[in-house]
């Protein structure tokens, strides 16, 4: 019997397929994309498994085996000559290993990166180092990478993490510049991944915009509760410890079955716990609110940043089990508010902040602990009875 050495309930990353929940049908949908043709955008709330997935799809064989995979995150990418930048060394990086062939032919397309090209001092081998002051024209050297994945011995898929980026670049054309290389490529697809609901869907669902109809749209939903309940109780079993179906069920409700969150109270409880043990929903409550505990100096250095109005707001959201009429006088009563223009204003802040998310069913705090947080601190806690 194969020894489980490590923790299996991953938190950072992605390890084998052992270790993944379920997406089948989403990968199956993007694995269908490339192999189509088509571009797609992933858009999910934070921390559900975006890049997971992408990781996850980019391990099959059928990709593996025919495709050459990138993937890039710009998160902090702040302008077009660093997302060159990113791609460039990205896909340097990645094709290295296989030869002198690939890095000859990697400088002779992309030429502005020639000043790039160094040899380790030490190991000899090669490097990617320019600074990004040394990019001084990026839309040449985008168009060079573009020619250079159109002209590669095997088909490419690129994905581009936290995409909605590119919004905030100076360069108000950036995108417009990437739709028009990418209409062209018939070598290339392209994942777009994003989390922010409204930007991503103004990126490619408004008529004016560049890139407005030209990706399938894939929507990441929590994974299936009875997927993910087996998936947690494989594990727990496999180490001889007895956790019965319904806590582990009860964990998902209580955490929404909200990835990340999941498999960092499980990553906790299973390293709490050995063979012969067993697991009761109290102690999921207490690990949920240690865990929320831990982040206390985070939460409380957000708060500092709020004004008195947006603090109210923010602690009304969390404790208001439907956040949707925000601005109605039923809620605004509820949580002795102002009124409704200064929890508009408040709102607009907290948005942008991101500290709040809108979502179809009504604002919401997207980071799961910092909400349990502030209903243990401020409001009645959280109980088992919200199940
Ligand atoms: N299907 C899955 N099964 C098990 N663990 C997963 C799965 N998908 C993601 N995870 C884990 O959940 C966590 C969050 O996933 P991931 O980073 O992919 O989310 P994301 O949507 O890209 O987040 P962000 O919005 O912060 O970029 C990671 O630790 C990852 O290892
Ligand atoms: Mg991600």
């Amino acid at each position: 019997m194969k020894a489980i050495t490590k923790n299996p309930f991953v938190v950072t990353g992605y390890i084998a397929p052992e270790y993944f929940c379920d997406r089948e049908k989403e990968t199956a949908d993007l694995i269908s994309n490339i192999r189509n043709g088509r571009n797609t955008a992933l858009i999910s709330e934070r921390r559900m498994g975006k890049t997971g997935l992408i990781e996850h799809v980019f391990h099959q064989p059928e990709i593996e085996d025919n495709y050459y995979t990138f993937l890039i995150d710009i998160y902090h990418a702040g302008s077009l000559r660093e997302f060159v930048f990113l791609l460039g060394k990205h896909i340097f990086e990645t094709l290295k290993p296989r030869g002198q062939k690939f890095i000859d032919k990697f400088f002779a397309t992309i030429t502005s990166f020639r000043p790039a090209f160094k040899l380790d001092p030490l190991s000899g081998a090669p490097t990617f180092e320019i600074s990004l002051g040394e990019i001084h024209h990026p839309e040449v050297s985008l168009e060079q990478i573009f020619q250079y994945l159109e002209s590669a011995n095997k088909r490419c898929v690129v994905a581009i993490d936290e995409f909605q980026q590119v919004a905030k670049f100076p360069e108000k054309k950036t995108e417009a510049l990437l739709r028009s290389h990418i209409q062209h490529c018939r070598n290339t697809n392209f994942i777009y991944a994003g989390s922010i609901h409204h930007m991503m869907a103004e990126i490619f669902l408004s008529a004016s915009r560049p890139f407005y109809q030209s990706v399938s749209m894939l929507h990441l939903n929590p994974i299936d509760k009875e997927k993910y309940v087996e998936f947690v109780m494989r594990f727990f079993t496999e180490a001889r410890v007895s956790i019965p179906k319904y806590v582990v069920s009860d964990a998902y409700s209580l955490l929404e079955g909200h990835t990340w969150y999941m498999q960092r109270v499980f990553n906790e409880i299973y390293a709490q716990t050995s063979r012969g043990d067993s697991v009761n929903t109290g102690m999921i409550m207490r690990t949920i609110s240690d865990l929320a505990k831990s982040y206390e100096p985070v939460y409380q250095n957000i708060l500092i940043n709020l004004s008195e109005r947006q603090k109210e707001v923010l602690i009304a959201i969390a404790k208001d089990d439907s956040a949707t009429e925000i601005t109605s006088s039923a809620f605004i009563n509820r949580h002795g508010l102002q009124s409704a223009s200064s929890v508009q204003s408040a709102i607009k802040q907290l948005l942008a902040k991101e500290v709040v998310v809108r979502t179809k069913d009504g604002y919401r705090i997207p980071d799961l602990f910092f909400d349990i947080w502030l209903r243990m601190t401020y409001g009645a806690g959280f109980s088992i009875k919200e199940l």
